[in-house]
């Protein structure tokens, strides 16, 4: 475990913000991060997690402690005649993971490929793309509590997964008082990966890689090249521009509500749900208000992508979320939609 004070936190941040964290911590191994939890007895000022900081708008400097978790290693854990159990250590990057599960010949994360981010992140924000979902591959981890020191598991059910969501990311005092956001740290995630494979291919994308390529049975490792290539053209790379992502979720609507649009926007991009509700694209909204390219100093909105901020060079954290404030109460006067950020603003 290492701790340093004063540590600049623009290369830990995916936006590249310019913040410092007081106190960071450094947790390498399990037992690092039994050490750091009876160290926060001492610590009055609160704590935070980070993983890829892939997820987060710095707005200033962290007075609580940051427990940056650095948990390496991957293993298989498990074979069947039905599948591979694939165990990865937190702060494993999660690209690297897919890739090494490829290499390996244990298909099923191609979809998910090139998501920014830490494996322990991941199932924070129930990451998704081209028609998979963590929840869709995910067997179970192993977190800290970090208020009463134990160490638990939890499988898929109680992780209570939901689009961009999942326990992690409530409060206790929520609902159903069994939220878990600031209270768990993930220390390692285990996948199940079946043998029986199956390309998902329904996404609109994907379909059109299928035609220009005439690759209609394609294996995993195509589909993780098409995905890949996918990504590099319409996201930025957090390396060359600060970026979390998308930066809103894609709201749902009533059909009622879905219908009163179209009349007015014929255009609008929507899916219907399993559930009944309709899916609207947050970027199409974004890009209908005619935000792409728009700044506030500068924080922008991405060319290619209207659901993706950037940092174009020295953006605050102030910035990103004026821009954010800027773009929601637009869509809401055009739309009467409030779009929820992904990001969780420090
Ligand atoms: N669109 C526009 N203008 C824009 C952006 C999008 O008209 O500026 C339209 C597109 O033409 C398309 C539709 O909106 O018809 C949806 O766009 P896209 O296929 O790029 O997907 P998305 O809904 O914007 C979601 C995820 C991404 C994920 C992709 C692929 C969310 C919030 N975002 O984006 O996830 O990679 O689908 O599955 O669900 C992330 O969460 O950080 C992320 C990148």
């Amino acid at each position: 475990m290492i701790v340093a004070q004063n540590v600049p936190l623009q290369s830990y941040n995916s936006f590249g913000i310019v913040a410092k964290a007081h106190t960071l911590v450094r947790i390498h191994t399990e037992a690092d991060a039994l050490v750091a939890q009876l160290d926060l007895k001492n610590c009055p000022e609160g704590r935070c997690v980070l993983g890829g900081g892939t997820n987060i708008v710095l707005t200033g400097d962290v007075k609580p402690r940051v427990l940056k978790v650095e948990i390496a290693g991957r293993q298989l854990v498990s074979e069947t005649e039905k599948a591979w159990t694939v165990e990865a250590g937190a702060g494993e990057d999660w690209h690297d993971f897919v890739t090494w599960t490829l290499s390996q010949g244990w298909p099923g994360l191609e979809n998910l490929a090139l998501i920014p981010g830490s494996v322990g992140a991941s199932p924070v924000q129930n990451i998704g793309a081209y028609g998979v979902e963590l929840q869709d591959r995910f067997e179970s981890l192993d977190a800290l509590d970090l208020d009463s020191g134990q160490i638990f598991t939890l499988n898929a059910a109680q992780c209570a997964f939901g689009y961009r969501d999942s326990v992690f990311k409530h409060a206790s005092s929520g609902p159903n008082g069994m939220g878990l956001a600031g209270r768990a740290l993930i220390l390692r995630v285990r996948f199940y990966l079946p043998k029986a494979w199956k390309p998902v291919l329904g996404y609109l994308d994907l379909e059109r890689k299928m035609t220009e390529t005439g690759i209609q049975q394609p294996n995993a490792q195509q589909i993780y090249d098409w995905v890949c290539d996918i990504r590099r053209q319409k996201l930025p790379d957090p390396k060359v521009l600060g970026n979390a992502g998308s930066f809103f979720k894609n709201p749902t609507v009533t059909p009622e509500q879905c219908a009163d649009i179209i009349a007015r926007d014929p255009k609008v991009v929507h899916y219907p749900m399993p559930d009944g509700t309709i899916k609207l694209a947050a970027g199409w909204l974004i890009d209908a208000c005619g935000w792409k390219g728009k700044s506030v100093g500068n924080a922008a909105v991405y060319e290619k992508q209207a659901l993706v901020l950037v940092n174009r060079g020295g953006a605050t954290g102030g910035e990103v979320v004026t821009l954010a404030k800027a773009i929601q109460t637009s869509v809401y006067e055009r739309f009467g939609i409030r779009l929820e950020p992904e990001p969780v603003v420090i």
